[in-house]
């Protein structure tokens, strides 16, 4: 008998019924930039579409998105000045820790997830202490634990550390369960490469290194056990959700640990990658909504089942039509 995969295709609703990659908006987080300033929102330029937002005016943006069906978000901070530690990451009443105590005043059944790092709130822009020139991997573990722990107490659900420092992970759970944090979870940016895709959000976020780059301590783009054996170590360390960051580039990356790991897995579709999508369509070569769901659904269709997206919002209504999903 003649096979015909074409039956399978003839109705929109039968191919809706067979498709093998489901996606929910339940599992889109948009990122969100807070910044210490008055006024706002005032837009990003390298990220069309976002915005800075004061803690003050956060809530207006999450009201929309929850509406819209997105109701996790990742926190990063701008604050208003920066030293060499980067003491405004842990201050109480720093940008995030603001944001969070608005959001959380004003909204229940959300989650909140923050970015936990120095970049934007040291003068020399690394992710860790620097000392005689190098990063100081352990001299940094108590200040991301600090930093926290800190957005612990004023209400994140979910600590991010981004800075991939070695052994962060297992500092941060102690310091979260010694201070009674034992909730709060922890998602590893497990498997995060030195890329170039993250170009727009060191605009977007102040954050450039201002000397050297992060390949001290980002991964080299040539490997891929190794990306393993980081996400191993730190699902051993304590992560509760582990990632890989960025995404498009990095489908091989999410299958292999996919297929190892018994941990949720999301993965971060990072600003390069929205920018691409969104200067390629303002240019008129490519239809940004189907690029959009095709890129998505990919990133699902590897074994991800988490995905941090500056699109989550106009993914969710693609859902909600039915386009993916
Ligand atoms: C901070 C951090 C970065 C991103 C997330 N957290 C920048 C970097 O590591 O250089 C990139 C996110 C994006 O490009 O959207 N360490």
């Amino acid at each position: 008998m003649d096979i015909r995969h074409r039956r399978l295709r003839e109705s929109e609703s039968i191919r809706r019924l067979t498709r093998e990659t489901r996606i929910s908006a339940e599992s889109l987080i948009l990122p969100i930039f807070l910044k210490d300033m008055s006024g706002g929102p005032s837009p990003i330029r390298t990220l069309p579409g976002h915005f800075h937002h004061s803690p003050l005016c956060v809530p207006d943006v999450v009201e929309q998105s929850v509406e819209e069906g997105v109701n996790k978000f990742l926190l990063f901070g701008l604050p208003q000045s920066k030293d060499e530690r980067g003491s405004a990451a842990w201050d109480e009443d720093g940008v995030v820790q603001r944001g969070l105590r608005a959001l959380r005043a004003r909204f229940h059944g959300i989650t909140l997830v923050t970015d936990v790092c120095l970049c934007a709130y040291t003068t020399n822009g690394h992710c860790g202490h620097v000392k005689n020139g190098r990063i100081d991997n352990d001299g940094t573990l108590d200040t991301l634990s600090r930093v926290a722990v800190s957005h612990a107490s004023a209400g994140a659900d979910i600590v991010a550390p981004s800075d991939m420092m070695d052994g962060r992970i297992a500092a941060m759970r102690r310091a979260l369960d010694a201070d009674g944090f034992v909730n709060t979870l922890i998602l590893s940016y497990a498997v995060k490469y030195a890329s170039a895709f993250y170009e727009p959000f060191r605009d977007a976020s102040d954050s450039a290194p201002a000397h050297g780059d992060r390949r001290t301590y980002q991964m080299d783009f040539h490997n891929r056990k190794e990306a393993l054996k980081e996400a191993h170590k730190d699902a051993a360390e304590g992560a509760d959700i582990l990632m890989v960051k960025p995404a498009l580039a990095y489908l091989d990356i999410i299958a292999a640990l996919a297929a190892e790991t018994n941990l949720p897995l999301a993965a971060y579709s990072v600003s390069g990658e929205y920018a691409m999508i969104k200067a390629a369509a303002a240019a008129g070569f490519i239809d940004e909504y189907r690029v959009m769901c095709e890129s998505a659904t990919a990133v699902f269709r590897a074994g991800a089942g988490i995905l941090i997206s500056y699109h989550a919002r106009e993914l969710a209504a693609a859902i909600k039509k039915g386009d993916i999903g």
